[in-house]
């Protein structure tokens, strides 16, 4: 397994291009199985989790075609099969097949998907909202079957809290569904909104999207369609938390303010600056880090996916931070990683206090999910010496040729390969 080996201290300078969003293509890949005709989906970003959706979609008989950020997806001969436990179990995003497979076949099988580092992140929401719209819901042997014999109808669905997979599992279903839907409690993601533009392109007539009402019409005439993917909001957090722990200045290449608005305030409070270039973002903190009190939140609130970054910055942030975490019930596993380079950090239930100004030290660290990982590079970029990031696969599943970028400006970052 790779390793990522980081010696610390250099303030970063130059700019990053923004890859598209890797939690809007996922979802978009399992909608292109609705259509019987093609979608291309530009601004792909090159991720293994991404590849594994794909692959995926290719298991269900769907002809993928690539070209570096560019994938064309024709569902015409495909098959409601059923996908390995092995496969699903990697990735949960895979469970957003389930939609569309039920859609277009009246029958879906999908396996449930184990929890994760961060928590158990069951589907309940997903399979009540199917069942709402008609379907049978049953399990055999680790597997969710869903039936609807005689097709969905379009119906009331009212989420009970706002699922980012629940939404977009109930919009996918319900464009095939008879008559109208409407999503009450839906989720107010910029990549909720992103899929129904892609589905609208694709021939769906979807209102609301990005508010908490969303208005789906049934019985959808499917096209070819070309859908370009937004750029990816928490990359972009995520380096822009690289500019201020190094207490450098990153242009942040395609950023949109606009869907970071929380970020860039909890930034602001923590002494950071941002201000909008004609390119996107640019980000720089020349004065000491102040402390932060953040709690994560659905949409439009502080992402829960920018929540282990910013906890690096506050260890390096005077005084005492406080992070209270809503969404996921075992989201703090960055904390232990974070104590071997030196930080003073006390967990207290859903919260971690933060008690920073001390100097991080280089050391050997383990990655355990996809946004710890990354907190433990920013880091190791702010600490003193030498850190080696072990089992680096985590990264790769949701950030785009990470190394490389912070390299270009001016990073002491090696990819070790194993
Ligand atoms: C999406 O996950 C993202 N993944 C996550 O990003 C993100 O953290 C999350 O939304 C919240 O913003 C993708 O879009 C592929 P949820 P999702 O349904 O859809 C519970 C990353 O790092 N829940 O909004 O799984 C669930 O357990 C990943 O890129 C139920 O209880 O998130 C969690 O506690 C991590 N029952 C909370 O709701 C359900 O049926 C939020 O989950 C569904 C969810």
């Amino acid at each position: 397994m790779d390793r990522l080996r980081i010696t610390g201290g250099k303030p970063l300078h130059g700019t990053v291009a923004i890859a598209g969003a890797k939690n809007a293509a996922l979802p978009q890949i399992a909608a292109a199985l609705l259509s019987p005709h093609p979608v291309e989906l530009s601004n792909l970003p090159l991720v293994s989790d991404v590849e594994n959706m794909l692959c995926v979609a290719e298991l269900y008989g769907a002809k993928v075609t690539r070209n570096a950020h560019c994938a064309t997806i024709d569902a015409k001969e495909i098959a409601a099969r059923e996908v390995s436990y092995e496969t699903v179990r990697r990735m949960r995003a895979t469970v957003l097949f389930l939609g569309p497979l039920l859609a277009r076949f009246g029958v879906a099988r999908v396996s449930l998907p184990g929890g994760c580092a961060i928590g158990a992140r069951p589907v309940d929401m997903h399979l009540k909202a199917l069942e709402m719209l008609g379907a049978e819901i049953g399990m055999e042997g680790g597997l969710i079957v869903a039936r609807a014999s005689d097709g969905l109808n379009g119906t009331r669905v009212i989420l009970s809290s706002p699922s980012v997979g629940a939404t977009e599992t109930t919009m996918m279903a319900a464009t095939s569904a008879r008559g109208e839907t409407e999503i009450l409690n839906a989720a107010r993601e910029p990549e909720v909104a992103d899929l129904a533009a892609c589905l609208n392109a694709m021939g769906a007539k979807i209102e609301g999207a990005g508010t908490h009402r969303i208005i789906i019409e049934g019985d959808t005439a499917w096209r070819a369609a070309a859908h370009h993917i937004i750029p990816d909001r928490i990359e972009a957090g995520t380096y822009a938390v690289a500019a201020a722990i190094t207490g450098g200045a990153l242009e942040l290449v395609n950023a949109r303010m606009e869907n970071l608005a929380a970020v860039i305030q909890a930034l602001e409070v923590m002494g950071v600056n941002v201000w909008p270039s004609d390119r996107g973002l640019v980000v720089s903190r020349n004065a000491p880090l102040r402390t932060a009190d953040l709690t994560t939140e659905p949409y439009p609130g502080f992402p829960t996916d920018l929540q282990a970054q910013f906890m690096a910055l506050a260890c390096c942030a005077e005084g005492t931070s406080l992070f209270r975490e809503t969404i996921f019930e075992n989201r703090f596993m960055h904390v232990p990683e974070l104590t071997r380079l030196g930080a003073d950090i006390s967990l207290q239930g859903t919260t971690a206090v933060v008690r920073g100004g001390r100097p991080l030290k280089g050391a050997q660290v383990m990655a355990t999910d996809l946004r710890a990982s990354v907190c433990l590079v920013l880091a190791a970029l702010a600490a003193e010496g030498e850190t080696v990031i072990n089992r680096v696969y985590h990264i790769d599943r949701g950030y785009e040729q990470l190394d490389r970028k912070l390299a270009q400006c001016g990073a002491d970052i090696e990819r070790l390969r194993a």
